[in-house]
């Protein structure tokens, strides 16, 4: 086993047996369920009728290609977006996310796609950004300043200067300060969106070991990257999107790499066309053999 195998074996065997990793309902109800949930954007079906739940201590990986749904959802999960149809639960309760404040309120903290930081702002104010009201005691002060390296220092290993503008910082450290602002909320789920593309290994092992000590705690985590091997190691649960569409749930151990990875690619083509035999028609054009009713037509494809 390498190490990072180790790593994975551990943060698996650290899991509360309420995690559901079996894929039996466990007695405690999701933190997190979203019941066919559509989002629509102009003529885009961003979403549509997805659904997905995460229970107490369970990681749930979203996967789907580029534009396949995974930051909408993750949007209407966040309150940043309001759905067209379909509800959320919050442990349970119907709820209606009407602003990140209020997902945040509702125990629901998540690191974006986009790494968002106020650049002219020190790391301390950025890690404590809109958390609770603005402290001015010097108790309260450090009181943040200590919890707010303690976090970082287990997130890292590292230390940092909390007094820097954080636009000083490199992006890697800017995506540390932005998991550690999401964790230094102690939600019950924590989502994170891409949060690992500018991790290095180093780090990615460190914030995967963070997750396992903390879903052993409780904490229910979406987990979203297009790095299969990332998602082979801290997964419990996949649930895949392809075209705005949930199109496969799979238990861990209940798939490979590879049949995901299937699962989330769309098909080279839809509508009965067979593309065993193209060829480049003089206008520049692909012509497909289309088979239709067990006729066969030729229909010419823009290339
Ligand atoms: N605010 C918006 N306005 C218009 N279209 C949008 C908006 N947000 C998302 N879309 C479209 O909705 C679809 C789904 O986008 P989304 O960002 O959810 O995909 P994704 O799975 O997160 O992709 P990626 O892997 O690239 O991050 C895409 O076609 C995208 O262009
Ligand atoms: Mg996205």
């Amino acid at each position: 086993m390498t190490d990072p195998d180790l790593l994975a074996a551990a943060v698996q065997c650290a899991r509360p047996a309420a995690s559901g990793r079996d894929g039996a309902a466990g007695p405690e109800p999701p933190v997190v369920e979203a019941g066919t949930l559509s989002k629509r954007f102009g003529a885009t079906q961003a979403l549509r009728d997805g659904s997905l739940h995460v229970r107490p201590g369970e990681v749930v990986a979203l996967l789907g290609e580029n534009g396949s749904g995974k930051s909408t959802l993750v949007k209407l999960l966040s309150g940043v977006l309001g759905p067209d149809s379909g509800q959320i639960r919050v442990a349970g309760a119907a709820v209606r996310l009407r602003s990140p404040r209020h997902a945040l309120d509702a125990g629901i903290a998540t690191v974006f796609q986009e790494i968002l930081v106020a650049g002219d702002r020190p790391v301390l104010d950025n890690l404590w950004l809109g958390n609770g009201s603005p402290v001015r005691s010097r108790a309260a002060l450090a009181r943040r300043r200590s919890l707010g390296m303690a976090a970082w220092h287990d997130l890292s290993g590292q230390r940092v200067d909390l007094d820097a503008p954080a636009g000083e910082l490199n992006l890697m450290q800017q995506q540390i300060c932005v998991i550690v602002r999401a964790l230094l909320r102690s939600p019950r789920l924590l989502i994170l969106d891409e949060s690992t593309s500018t991790l290095d290994v180093t780090l990615r092992d460190q914030l995967f070991a963070e997750l396992g000590r903390r879903t052993a705690q409780g904490l229910a985590c979406l987990f979203i990257s297009h790095r299969m091997d990332e998602v082979m190691k801290i997964a419990d649960r996949f649930v895949v999107l392809r075209s705005g569409e949930v199109v496969g749930t799979r238990n861990r151990g209940e798939a490979d790499a590879e049949e995901l990875i299937r699962l989330r690619s769309r098909p080279p083509f839809s509508t009965g066309l067979v593309s065993r035999s193209p060829t480049v028609a003089p206008s520049g054009r692909v012509r497909m053999k289309a088979a239709q009713n067990s006729k066969v037509r030729e229909t010419p494809v823009k290339a």
